[in-house]
């Protein structure tokens, strides 16, 4: 176990921000959790995976706790599913390959997700009309504090749209190791989202498997978001709000034109991409910092551009869409 001092994250976070961490340490096994606990005593932990959800804005202070725990076990299984207890440090979309290799389904929308399995459930990934928290059965962390693993079940996670008790009561409280999925032998598959179906038809394909749907996931995805080994970036900046459904027949009235997305009876999403778009921003640069030409929900470090500065953009983004539309975006990514 190597404690190191001063790293820079820049190698770690997909934005490419180069930011150092006071104290670095990585982990491949639970085995050195305890001391690494008490190594990393009084400080401030963080875990990092594959830092594609954070934003870095100033010099860590505490510790970085580098997660690279692999590791995929078959628990058991039965007729029509498979239970996979997954380590956090491994690659999701090879988990998802592997599962798709395997014929278990209900990952397969989730493909080309960058990041690692252990952050999967902290905001509870979703795409393409799915969601984390449908094949998780369950997940296990070392808890800082008490110096002893917790088992936390399907429901105790209070899995949300990009939320979990991670964020909130166990934000910072906690290490996933390793998660539990319930993959189905006989798939169902999910082609609700519009976009899914149009890819598939572009391809030709005409019998549909897991592997066909990952394989149109994939090529939209390709398609309008940049990869960050290009153009730094965390996905999706912001979520996309939900507000009373009187609030959006207002809008509607100016508006006519404004996508949306049921959700229950008294509320409706609105694509936040849209409310960016629609302020001017897409495509739009400042220094190294800027909107993704394609997509107006993605900011992106041209090369050079610090936190700082894309803090300060987003919330230029923030401030022009409350003005307009009189709806308060909330930040998805993690900020540090
Ligand atoms: P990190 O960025 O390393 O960490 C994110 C947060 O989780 C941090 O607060 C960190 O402390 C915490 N954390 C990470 N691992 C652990 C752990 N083991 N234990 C405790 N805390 C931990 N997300 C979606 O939901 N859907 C998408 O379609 C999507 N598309 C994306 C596309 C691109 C191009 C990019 C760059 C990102 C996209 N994301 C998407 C966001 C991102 O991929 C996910 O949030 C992913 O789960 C982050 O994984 P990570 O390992 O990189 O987490
Ligand atoms: N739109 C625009 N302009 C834009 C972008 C989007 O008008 O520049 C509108 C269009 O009406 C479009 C709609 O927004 O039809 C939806 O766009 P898209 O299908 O690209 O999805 P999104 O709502 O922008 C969400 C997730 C993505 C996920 C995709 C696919 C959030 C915050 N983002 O994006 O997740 O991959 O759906 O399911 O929910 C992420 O979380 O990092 C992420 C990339």
């Amino acid at each position: 176990m190597q404690l190191l001092q001063n790293v820079s994250l820049k190698p770690y976070n997909t934005f490419g921000i180069d930011i150092p961490a006071a104290h670095f340490i990585e982990v491949s096994s639970v085995d050195m959790l305890p001391a690494v606990t008490d190594a990393t005593a009084g400080m401030h932990r963080r875990v990092l995976g594959g830092g594609s959800n954070v934003l870095l804005t100033q010099p860590v202070t505490g510790a970085v706790i580098y997660n690279n725990i692999k590791g995929i076990h078959k628990d058991k299984e039965d007729d029509n599913h498979v239970w996979l207890t997954v380590n956090a440090g491994e690659v999701w979309h090879s988990f998802v390959m592997y599962a798709i290799a395997n014929g278990w389904a209900g990952v397969e929308n989730l493909a080309l997700i960058p990041g690692t399995v252990g952050a999967a459930p902290i905001q509870n990934i979703g795409a393409y009309g799915i969601e984390a928290k449908e094949t998780i059965e369950s997940v296990t962390a070392w808890h800082w504090e008490d110096k002893r693993f917790y088992t936390y079940s399907n429901f105790e996670c209070t899995f949300g749209y990009r939320d979990s008790i991670f964020k909130h009561q166990l934000k910072d409280k906690v290490f996933i190791t390793s998660v539990t999925f319930k993959l189905n032998k006989k798939p169902s598959f999910n082609t609700t989202y519009g976009a899914i179906e149009q890819e598939l038809h572009k391809m030709g394909i005409t019998e549909l498997s897991i592997q066909a749907i990952a394989d149109a996931v994939i090529a939209i995805r390709t398609s309008k978001l940049p990869d960050p080994k290009q153009i730094g970036n965390a996905g999706s900046f912001f979520k996309n709000p939900t507000i009373p459904i009187a609030q959006f027949n207002n809008l509607k009235q100016q508006h006519p034109n404004i996508p949306s997305y049921p959700v229950d009876a008294q509320t409706i999403k609105v694509p936040a991409g849209w409310l960016i778009e629609q302020c001017g921003w897409k495509g739009y640069r400042r220094g190294d910092t800027g909107v993704h030409e394609k997509q107006a929900l993605v900011l992106v470090n041209y090369g050079h551009a610090i936190g700082s500065e894309v803090w300060q953009l987003s919330g230029d983004i923030l401030q022009s869409v409350e003005d307009k539309f009189g709806i308060v975006l909330e930040r998805e990514v993690q900020v540090w």
